[in-house]
């Protein structure tokens, strides 16, 4: 069979678009043989090209009108590398609309819009992919809509944000405070100027929301999903935490329960024996628990322009694919219903908490008289004396609701002689052997 060509324009040519562009060049005979698909790189538009970049587009290729590359008859597949939900979506609708096949690596893009983009893709019988939108390279989206189709999942766990991982990883490794290595992540470029994204857990909270979506079915809004960064993460938890058998890591977590889901991104300590505790630096990795697949971990890069560019490559392959073999469209949108996602004061866990408190007779069984009243067992509890007058108690609460954890500690801190709940931070369960 003779090789068929086709035609893709790319939308944004920072780290993304120029990684995808870079793999074309060079492995592009190979995925000619493999796959029987010519992809050619007809049209790279972005707002300027002054810009220096690692690899540039010869100049017959370049524009700065990303309308006309959708509207060019000759391109098939329009890739969309620029991120964010302003001009990125503008063009993704129009592409859609105009019968192109879309590929994207947008995750705040497919978090907050994707359920009318895939209306909008079902109704002009084209493709939209978006496994750059995830994990990076990891093949997260095609494993979750397509290899794990046949196992009911009920757990997604990740570390899905490369920079705080990196960022907590530097902070338990030199045992040196957030601000000073975030400071330094940003000199090395492995955080952005404006970290917040990133160490809010917004980015988290938007993969978090396509994993949902995919692996449960179901739709949720960005904001019904409980948000933590890693800002409050100091040095003295990461060493009780490493003590205790723990690492702190930026979670992302959705479980599913009778007709509810719980969905929640924060720092939690995870046994050092769990899969997940082993994963440094900027890596990243999913999780995920089914009934007939059991546990599945994938790990790889979650972030730079060649493994996302990767990711966004296979995409356009699969797109290419679908288009030589008429069969575009193929992939639906797998959401059933909206989520019905569990209130945070339901969610159970168990809860690492460190407080400071005066250093007189009788403390600690005013404190253990609030926990036993508000229905919370303590698992374990360590007090350490930091001057002649306080002392700082560090506990774990055994898995209760959060509501009760909060009545609690309101009585608690309401206490005189508690002087500070200077951390709370949620504990994941044992890894089941
Ligand atoms: N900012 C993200 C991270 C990479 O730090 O993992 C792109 O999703």
């Amino acid at each position: 069979m003779e090789p068929r060509q086709v035609n893709i324009g790319i939308l944004g040519f920072g780290v993304v678009g120029g990684g995808l562009y870079r793999l074309l060049l060079k492995n592009g005979e190979e995925i000619e043989r493999r796959t029987r698909a010519r992809i050619r790189v007809a049209k790279v538009a972005d707002v300027e090209w002054q810009r220096e970049r690692p690899t540039y587009p010869p100049a017959e290729i370049r524009t700065t009108d990303a309308l006309a590359v959708i509207q060019d008859p000759r391109i098939d597949i329009v890739v969309e590398t620029i991120g964010g939900v302003g001009v990125a979506l503008d063009l993704v609708r129009a592409a859609l609309a105009a019968g192109k096949s879309v590929v994207t690596s947008n995750k705040e893009m497919i978090a907050k819009h994707g359920a009318e983009l895939f209306d909008l893709a079902a109704a002009s019988g084209v493709d939209l992919f978006f496994e750059g939108a995830v994990g990076g390279a990891i093949p997260i989206i095609r494993a979750l809509k397509e290899s794990l189709e046949a196992s009911h999942l009920d757990l997604v766990l990740g570390i899905v944000n490369g920079t705080t991982n990196y960022i907590l990883t530097r902070m338990m490794e030199e045992g040196r405070p957030f601000e000073e290595v975030l400071a330094e992540a940003q000199r090395l470029g492995y955080a952005e100027a404006d970290p917040t994204a990133d160490v809010d857990g917004l980015d988290a909270r938007n993969k978090l929301a396509i994993l949902c979506a995919i692996a449960f079915g179901l739709r949720a809004s960005v904001e019904s999903i409980h948000t933590e960064g890693i800002r409050s993460i100091t040095p003295t938890d990461i060493q009780y935490a490493q003590q205790m058998g723990y690492v702190i890591k930026l979670l992302a977590l959705g479980r599913r329960h009778d007709g509810r889901v719980e969905l929640r991104v924060h720092p939690a300590l995870v046994p050092r024996n769990h899969p997940l505790a082993s994963v440094r630096g900027s890596f990243n990795a999913v999780f995920v628990h089914g009934d007939g697949c059991g546990d599945v971990m994938l790990y790889g890069r979650g972030a730079g322009d060649l493994p996302t560019g990767a990711a966004v490559a296979g995409d356009v392959i699969e797109a290419a694919r679908n288009i030589i073999n008429n069969c575009r469209g193929r992939v639906l949108c797998t959401c059933m219903a909206d989520a019905d996602v569990l209130p945070n004061e339901e969610v159970v866990t168990s809860t690492y908490l460190r407080l400071r408190v005066a250093d007189r007779p009788g403390v600690l069984g005013k404190i253990a008289t609030a926990f036993g009243e508000a229905g919370v067992s303590l698992a374990s509890v360590i007090q350490l004396d930091t001057d002649h007058h306080t002392a700082e108690i560090v506990m774990v609460t055994h898995a209760c609701p959060e509501g009760h954890l909060d009545t609690a500690l309101a009585s608690i801190e309401a206490l005189d002689v508690v002087k500070a709940l200077a951390s709370r931070i949620r504990v994941m369960e044992q890894p089941a052997d």
